[in-house]
Parts: C-alpha cells; sequence; structure tokens
C-alpha cells in the first residue's frame, strides 16, 4: 500500500508538470485527482485495512492529494499566463502599418446632375416637385390633354399595371414627368415656377440614347404674358448651367397634346461642336427635350379660365444632359454597374 501510494505520488507529479495546455492539465486533474482517480479508491478503501495502519494510511493519502493539487494550482497558472500571451500575440494589431488603399464610394453621375440641377432650380424660385413611377391613365393622358381616344397614346409606350384608382383610371408607369402637370397647376395660384424630378418607363427597345428606364425634369411656369422667348431663354440657361458653357440650341416645331406651339429642342452635340459624329449619328444636333407654351385645354382642365394666363413646359431627359455634360456615347452604361464606368466620374 505504501508503495503504491508512493508510485502514484510520483507518475501523478511527472504528468501534471509536463502539461502543456490548461485543457490537458484538467485532464490531468481528472485522473489523479477525480471521483474514479486511483487516491480516491484508495481512501475509500482504507476501511478495509488493519485498524492500526488506518490513522498514518489515511495521512499519508491525502498529504498526496494536497501535494498534487499544489502542483496543479502552480501549473495552471503557467499554463493559463502562456495562453493569454499566445492569444494577445495572435491578435497584435501593428497600428503602424500603411494602409491598403482607401476605399471611396462617390455619387452615381445621375445623381449628382440631380442634386445639382435641384439646387439650381431651387436658387431660381422654383418649387421642387418628385413624380410617382406608378401613376393613372388620368394624370399621365387626360390631365395633359390626351383623352382616351386621342392618337397621340401611341407616342408613349406605356407600361399598364393591374388595377385602377378611384376617379382616375387604370394604373400605369409614368411614362413621362407630364404626368404631375395638372396636380402643379391645380395646387398653386400663379405667377408661379415648379420642376419635378422623377423617373419615366416606356416599353422601347434600348440603343445608345434610349433606355425602357430613364429620367426626366418637367418645367412649370405660369404667369402673365409668357412667350416663347422667355421658353427659349430658360431653356439656355439651363442648358448653359447643365453644360458648363453656352452651348448653341435650336427649337424644331413639334406636337404635344399638352403645349401649343410645342417643340422638340437639340442641343449642339459638344463632341463634335455641330460638325457630325458618332455621338449625335452625324447630325450635329442631339434631341435633348420637349417643350412648349402651356395648352388651354390643360389650363381649363386644371380648373383655370381659359386665356387667363400664359404658361410654358418643358421635359427634358437628364440621361441625356448627363451624357453630354460627361461625353458618354451609350446610356446604357448607367446601368450596367461597370465599375470601369462609374470610377471615372
Ligand atoms: C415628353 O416626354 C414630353 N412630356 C416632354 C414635354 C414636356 C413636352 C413639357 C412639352 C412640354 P419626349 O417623349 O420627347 O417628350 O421625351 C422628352 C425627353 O426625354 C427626350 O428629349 C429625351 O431627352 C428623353 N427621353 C425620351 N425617351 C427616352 C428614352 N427611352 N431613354 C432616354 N431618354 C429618353
Amino acid at each position: 500500500m505504501w508503495d503504491k501510494l508512493e508510485k502514484i505520488r510520483l507518475q501523478a507529479a511527472e504528468e501534471i508538470k509536463g502539461t502543456k495546455t490548461v485543457a490537458e492539465l484538467e485532464e490531468m486533474k481528472v485522473k489523479w485527482l477525480g471521483r474514479k482517480s486511483e487516491l480516491t479508491e484508495l481512501l475509500r478503501g482504507l476501511g478495509k485495512m488493519p485498524a492500526e495502519e488506518r490513522p498514518k494510511l489515511g495521512q499519508k493519502t491525502n498529504e498526496i492529494k494536497r501535494e498534487l493539487e499544489k502542483y496543479c494550482e502552480e501549473r495552471e497558472n503557467v499554463l493559463q499566463k502562456k495562453e493569454e500571451e499566445q492569444s494577445l500575440q495572435a491578435d497584435l494589431f501593428d497600428v503602424t502599418l500603411p494602409g491598403r488603399g482607401r476605399v471611396n464610394g462617390h455619387l452615381h453621375p445621375l445623381t449628382r446632375t440631380m442634386l445639382e440641377l435641384e439646387d439650381y432650380f431651387a436658387r431660381m424660385g422654383y418649387m421642387i416637385y418628385e413624380t410617382d413611377n406608378l401613376t393613372n391613365e388620368y394624370d399621365n393622358f387626360e390631365g395633359v390633354n390626351i383623352p382616351a381616344d386621342h392618337p397621340a397614346r401611341g407616342m408613349w409606350d406605356t407600361f399598364w399595371v393591374k388595377g385602377e384608382e378611384k376617379k382616375k383610371g387604370r394604373l400605369c408607369m409614368a411614362t413621362h414627368t407630364s404626368c404631375i402637370q395638372n396636380r402643379i397647376l391645380r395646387e398653386n395660384k400663379p405667377p408661379y415656377k415648379a420642376v419635378a424630378l422623377g423617373r419615366c418607363f416606356r416599353r422601347e427597345a434600348t440603343d445608345a440614347t434610349h433606355e425602357h428606364t430613364f429620367y426626366q425634369i418637367e418645367g412649370v411656369i405660369v404667369d402673365k404674358k409668357l412667350s416663347v422667348g422667355n421658353l427659349k431663354k430658360t431653356l439656355m440657361d439651363m442648358v448653359q448651367f447643365i453644360i458648363g458653357r453656352r452651348v448653341p440650341i435650336r427649337l424644331r416645331p413639334s406636337y404635344f397634346p399638352f403645349v401649343e406651339p410645342g417643340f422638340e429642342v437639340d442641343v449642339q452635340c459638344g463632341k463634335c461642336e455641330g460638325k457630325g459624329c458618332n455621338m449625335c449619328k452625324g447630325n450635329g444636333w442631339i434631341e435633348m427635350l420637349g417643350a412648349g407654351m402651356i395648352h388651354q385645354n390643360v389650363f381649363v382642365e386644371a380648373g383655370y379660365k381659359r386665356n387667363e394666363w400664359t404658361g410654358f413646359a418643358y421635359g427634358p431627359g437628364y440621361d441625356r444632359l448627363t451624357m453630354m455634360r460627361y461625353g458618354i456615347t451609350d446610356i446604357r452604361h448607367f446601368f450596367n454597374s461597370e465599375p470601369e464606368f462609374i470610377e471615372q466620374f
């Protein structure tokens, strides 16, 4: 029995001191001091030993137990410290290391144009509106003098949406920002100036200058005695602001049911300065917007007396304004998420 105790003491001490991790030490604690350890078994079996030896054997067993517990405690301190240091070393972050290059996002060129235009118009005293993507037959067509049987409805390839708005007819995606004209006229007392920015949707095949989803700005100005001269000057100033210099524009007579007279407005191609190039398809001019003097039917529809007020309206696509501004030759770049494209701005 005495020999056995001594053997346990030596072997346990050696194994405890030889542990390399806290987890290993935990295993040794269970092995040598746990409920099923040899020492505990021996203590349990003391009752079977001769009575005169029991006290001494019990005392010795407890001494060995305490000795082994002390080794465990010492080893635990050493191993814990070592493991803490190792984990600190692994997490070490060198604050003096140079950076790995900055990742800076920036605004999309269309967003930049939109924000700058908003700012420009606000400074010019315009009220700023935003059009809804989803609108209805009345606001998109009837409110701007395009009744249901009007052939001009075919000019806009409309995305119809299931559903109907009470009193305003079938739902559709806004085909142009002119869908807000009726509301602007109804909500304001002349004289006033308002612009509305928004998205337009048309069931169109895409090419270098056409997208199915694009952006327009609607300008609506109402006052006494306004003329095409006022309209032209307003457009020249706006184009100058966007492009950064005076660029020739021209008004071609055109037809929009909500204006009379109506115009298609072209801006001289900034790339070739009117000589003709791939960007303007050899024309020297790029169509930028529709415009004209507000039709009296539109005034009447919005509750005004016929011929009491004059006004003009215009609707440039600001995708095309942005293209001209930056010399972008294909509108589809705006939406195809190519980092090579977007990083240039
Ligand atoms: C209209 O949408 C009229 N509502 C404009 C208007 C407003 C006329 C007020 C009179 C008074 P139009 O369909 O031509 O007109 O479009 C106007 C501009 O939007 C175009 O000149 C062009 O710059 C842009 N645009 C039209 N369709 C597309 C398209 N599919 N992709 C990109 N831009 C487009």
